[in-house]
């Protein structure tokens, strides 16, 4: 399967070239297609920051391309280059809070430079650092549907109607994607009859990406409100609900993408089969529930306003960005080592006790 899946990636967003990090606009789509070039870590931190690049890996990926563009200048100032990057570890890590992503990738450049011999490049190290990073991820991606589609087919093997939320597909990754990594592949092996994908509220996730990938591909997919779920879960013979994440905690409960939460409690009671995939990457063993994820909350003007157009009286707003949803909704969390089905703290445990595959 790996072959057909690599066959059918078209859509790339983050590009390592000509001495820069090229990142393809998400505020702009799907109507224009344009690329920013970053060529510093303050640059990178920004486009994080406002979304030009987002989804947990994606932004992980980044951060650490942005890490090598600060290394460049603060070797060129001359100096003491390990105490001035020390501000490009800073200004990356505060753009953004909930994917721990960003933090694991900033973490593993910082444990390579630690392990810098005598007479290494350290730019060369840290270049080759952060492209391992992106290549691993693509090849997380490719496990991961592999392992989603089984798992789907293992419950039903003939074309079935899927829900998601948000945009986990190779725009929010380093390549096939994550959620609609599996989803992607499912179509290809058959499984998929119609995706419905949620618009997502307020960024629209969902409708500007999601739905662009999905239709840029051949995909069945079909758009909906985001309070429209229960809706389809009563109606529409849904048989999974397939979603990324930004963090996962040791005990196995999930933050992702506000309204994830609400989607899994009506699973449940649907009795829809729900399912998460991320790779391990965006596990944080250091956490043990769900209760310690710092969630992001963004201005409220992103729900005052659509396009610079203000259309809603002004009062106060709360925009969390995230939730968390208890592992006790989870079905399986689908990752590049493995499946965790009915997740809790011992099988989290074990699963990132195994070696990693990429
Ligand atoms: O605010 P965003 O667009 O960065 O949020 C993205 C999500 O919540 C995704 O579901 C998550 O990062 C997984 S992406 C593979």
């Amino acid at each position: 399967m790996r072959e057909r899946l690599l066959a059918a990636e078209k859509v790339k967003s983050i590009e390592w070239r000509d001495g820069g990090l090229h990142l393809l606009d998400q505020r702009k789509l799907p109507m224009q297609e344009c690329w920013l070039v970053c060529d510093s870590a303050v640059a990178v931190a920004d486009a994080i920051r406002q979304m030009v690049v987002r989804g947990a890996p994606a932004i992980g990926i980044s951060a650490a391309y942005g890490l090598v563009l600060g290394l460049k200048a603060r070797l060129a100032a001359g100096g003491d280059w390990r105490e001035a990057l020390e501000a490009d570890f800073q200004s990356l890590a505060d753009s953004r809070p909930t994917a721990v992503n960003l933090f694991w990738a900033l973490n593993r450049m910082r444990e390579r430079l630690g392990r810098l011999k005598p007479g290494e490049d350290p730019l060369a190290v840290l270049e080759a650092e952060a492209i391992a990073i992106h290549d691993s991820d693509r090849e997380a991606n490719l496990t991961m549907a592999q392992f989603g589609v089984e798992l789907i087919r293992k419950h039903k093997a003939s074309p079935q109607n899927l829900l998601t939320h948000c945009n986990t597909g190779a725009l929010a990754t380093g390549g096939f994607g994550t959620a609609l990594g599996v989803i992607r592949a499912a179509h290809l092996e058959g499984l998929v009859e119609l995706v419905h994908a949620d618009e997502t509220r307020p960024w629209l996730q969902g409708s500007r990406l999601t739905a662009w990938e999905l239709a840029g591909e051949g995909v069945p997919v079909s758009l909906n409100t985001d309070s429209a779920a229960a809706h389809l879960m009563k109606t529409k013979a849904i048989t999974w609900v397939i979603v990324g994440a930004d963090r996962i905690t040791a005990n196995g409960d999930v933050a992702n993408k506000i309204g994830t939460y609400q989607l899994a409690v009506t699973a449940m009671h649907h009795g829809v089969r729900f399912m998460v995939v991320a790779p391990s990457s965006t596990i944080d063993m250091g956490l043990e529930n769900g209760d310690d994820i710092p969630i992001e909350e963004r201005a409220g003007q992103e729900l005052l306003e659509f396009n610079g157009q203000r259309f809603a009286a002004e009062v106060e707003v709360f925009n969390p960005v995230f939730d968390v949803t208890p592992a006790d909704l989870i079905d399986a969390i689908v990752t590049e080592k493995g499946v965790v089905e009915r997740p809790n703290a011992e099988k989290m445990t074990e699963l990132m006790s195994r070696k990693r595959l990429h």
